[in-house]
């Protein structure tokens, strides 16, 4: 690595931006002929940052900075710039090229007549993402002759929501410190949150929500001249990049900063201070993306209260935003938390679907609804949430969860892109077959025109930004999927792998494969068959089977000495199962078609039931906690066989997380077991050694 004089410049830092120097030879003579110098036209901030993401990406890989400037007749170069500024991309594309592209696309092209690869869109930010594209094809050893190819991602909103409080903690944060503030002020310096804008634009991120989803007392006052001007300055940043900024808010800002008694959304008074509030907001922050709200969910403040629904919160807020192009982004995480676990009849993951399907309609055209992909709380394994599909008239983004809150913490290895493409991929039928999540969310399904992805980032103010080095592959992933759900979670963890090590052909296949096996490794040995929250309460992290079981958050196995599991079904249960459409909701209510990995999730069965592998339950559950116990061991051998082929520190730093990882799987394996034999009185088959 070489390049930038960061002071946080450290082993990982870079991310896959940091591209490794190229070893002289055909490539880097072939590199090097065109991209000695950069040809930037049309007068903007992004160009501006395009061109230098451009410069300091070739440094990286060639060891020499290229020129910017415009082109002495007949050099060759890279020309990049926004149709109708500047020679170069108009000559290259013509009218069929260009009406291809959409707001935020690109084309790239090698145009020998006129010696330059081309890079053009209508917009600046197009012009950015075609840079990053032309960056990763270098950074991966493509050749770049003869390239000629136009991208436009599926979906409009590709944001990131960070968890991070002005105490500068970061809830369910595993990488450090926050970034963004520090002692309940923004951080003065600025640095790191630039070089964080910087690799979320060269995946395609447009949106950022810079604090918690839950607002304390200091942030609700982001909206108020004690914040508002370094917020602006952090708006700033993300702007040079493409990346719009959005805050979360406090539904009972009224009241806290308002000097309001109220925050009913119906009150006039209220409605008031809220579009005064936009304006405020909007003077400050030109282009402001909006506010991300979590109202009565996990004890926040919202419309219920006042006996009004979501519509009528959400709407309230939309109002004011609307006369600025602001949207609301307003969170379907809404559930009864002070549950009492004998009552059976309450179930969890039904009440997003009860809350919300009945205000199908009533939402403005500026509302967006996020909704967690599964119904519970990002679990290991959970079914897609049935509100997807459930609400035609309704803008939805689906929200996944970067940071590994209930896989891993960051300690263990997790890939995540596997998971979440599982969940984009679900047909929900909703109007009829080919009716999958990612349609529904890229607003094709039902024409939408609002529509996208919302992730909790997993960055702190670790040196490598993620704790776990290869838990960038995670944020990576994400850009990348939100651009386009039809990549490959192979094919995604390949360029991660080849952009972050370089190219050497056994370290990709060995980093990949490790990637590849890790969600499926990391639920063997946690929680089995669908059934979730075996975890130690608040914090999260290691086995705990009754951790949440008599707990207030609707969070059950149900386990005793014959059966484990819940009942979901409309037959005997809660009726989950029926929010499902057509098919779905048949394969989930029976026990023969329901699959294997969700059976606990869906129904109650004895520890003898068969499942469809053949195997019993509890056999299942010795097999995959032994098996994966192993497997994980299995992550550190595989590892160890890379000693000596990158960078040492960047080597160490997985180590640690590989060899933690191993042991912890062994005390989730032994702590899993024992309860469950102790609980049936069943014996493993094999007679391995159970507590
Ligand atoms: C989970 C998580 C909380 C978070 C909440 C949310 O419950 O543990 O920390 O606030 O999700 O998504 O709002």
């Amino acid at each position: 690595m070489s390049g930038s004089s960061s002071p946080y410049e450290g082993a990982g830092h870079s991310g896959w931006l940091g591209l490794n120097r190229l070893d002289p030879g055909e490539l880097y003579d072939q590199y090097a002929a065109w991209c000695g110098r950069i040809v930037a036209s049309g007068k903007h901030d992004i160009i501006d940052t395009a061109a230098a993401e451009l410069t300091r990406g070739v440094e990286y890989l060639l060891g020499k900075r290229p020129i910017v400037s415009a082109r002495p007749e007949s050099d060759y170069c890279i020309a990049l710039g926004t149709f109708g500024s500047g020679d170069l991309p108009d000559r290259t594309f013509g009218e069929d090229a260009r009406w291809a592209i959409g707001p935020e696309g690109y084309a790239i092209k090698t145009n020998t007549a006129d010696r330059c690869i081309a890079i053009g869109a209508w917009t600046p930010s197009g012009v950015l993402y075609g840079v990053f594209h032309l960056l990763r094809l270098l950074g991966t050893g493509s050749t770049v002759d003869g390239l000629e190819l136009s991208e436009n991602p599926a979906n409009k909103l590709r944001m990131i929501n960070q968890w991070d409080n002005i105490d500068g903690s970061i809830e369910r944060g595993y990488a450090g410190r926050s970034i963004f503030y520090e002692n309940n002020k923004i951080t003065a310096n600025l640095e790191r949150v630039r070089d964080y804008a910087r690799l979320l634009a060269s995946t395609g991120i447009n949106a950022i929500a810079i604090n918690n989803v839950n607002v304390h007392k200091y942030e609700t006052m982001f909206l108020t001249d004690h914040y508002l001007p370094d917020v602006a300055k952090l708006a700033d940043i993300f702007r040079a990049f493409g990346i719009k900024l959005f805050l979360s808010i406090n539904f009972a800002s009224p009241i806290e900063i308002g000097g309001l008694s109220t925050a009913d959304p119906l009150e006039p008074a209220v409605r008031q201070w809220w579009r005064g509030k936009a304006d405020e907001v909007y003077a400050a922050i030109p282009d402001f993306g909006g506010f991300l709200v979590k109202a009565d969910s996990e004890n926040r403040p919202g419309p219920f209260t006042y006996g009004r629904d979501h519509a009528d919160g959400s709407n309230m807020l939309a109002e004011a935003l609307q006369p600025h192009g602001g949207i609301v982004i307003w969170r379907c995480f809404v559930y009864n938390c002070k549950q009492d676990w004998r009552d059976r009849l309450t179930d969890r993951a039904r009440a997003a679907h009860d809350h919300f399907t009945p205000l199908d309609g009533r939402f403005m055209e500026n509302v967006v609804l996020q909704v967690k992909n599964g119904p519970m709380d990002f679990q290991v394994r959970e079914p897609v949430s049935p509100l997807f599909g459930a609400m035609e008239a309704t803008n939805q983004v689906i929200e996944f969860q970067i940071t590994q809150e209930y896989t891993g913490q960051q300690r263990h290895l997790c890939y995540l892109v596997p998971q979440w493409k599982e969940a984009l991929d679900f047909d929900t039928f909703a109007k009829g077959e080919g009716s999958s999540v990612k349609r529904i969310v890229d607003g094709s399904l039902y024409g939408s025109r609002r529509s996208g992805f919302a992730a909790v980032s997993n960055i702190g103010d670790d040196a490598n930004w993620t704790g776990h080095l290869l838990a960038q592959a995670n944020l990576y992933g994400y850009g990348r999927l939100a651009w386009n759900p039809d990549l490959s979670a192979e094919g995604i963890a390949e360029e991660w792998v080849r952009l972050t090590f370089g190219g050497d052909d056994r370290l990709i296949r060995t980093i990949c494969g490790m990637l590849m096996d890790s969600w499926s490794i990391y639920e063997s040995y946690t929680a089995p068959l669908g059934i979730g929250w075996m975890v130690n309460p608040d914090h999260h992290y290691g086995p705990n089977v009754d951790g949440y079981e008599y707990s207030k958050w609707g969070t059950y196995h149900f386990a005793d000495c014959k059966g484990i599991g819940v009942d979901r079904t409309v037959k005997t249960g809660t009726g989950y199962a029926g929010q499902y459409i057509g098919n779905n909701a048949d394969m989930y209510e029976s026990v023969d078609t329901c699959p294997d990995e969700l059976l606990l999730f869906f129904h109650h069965v004895p520890y003898t039931h068969v499942l469809h592998s053949g195997q019993t339950v509890i056999q299942h559950i010795y097999d995959t906690h032994f098996e994966g116990a192993e497997r994980a061991g299995r992550l550190k051998k595989a590892w160890s066989s890379l000693s000596g082929s990158m960078d040492e520190a960047m080597y160490r730093q997985v180590e640690e997380r590989l060899t933690e990882q191993a042991q912890h799987a062994r005390e989730w394996r032994d702590m899993i077991n024992t309860y469950f034999f102790r609980k049936s009185g069943i014996g493993d088959e094999l007679g391995r050694r159970i507590y």
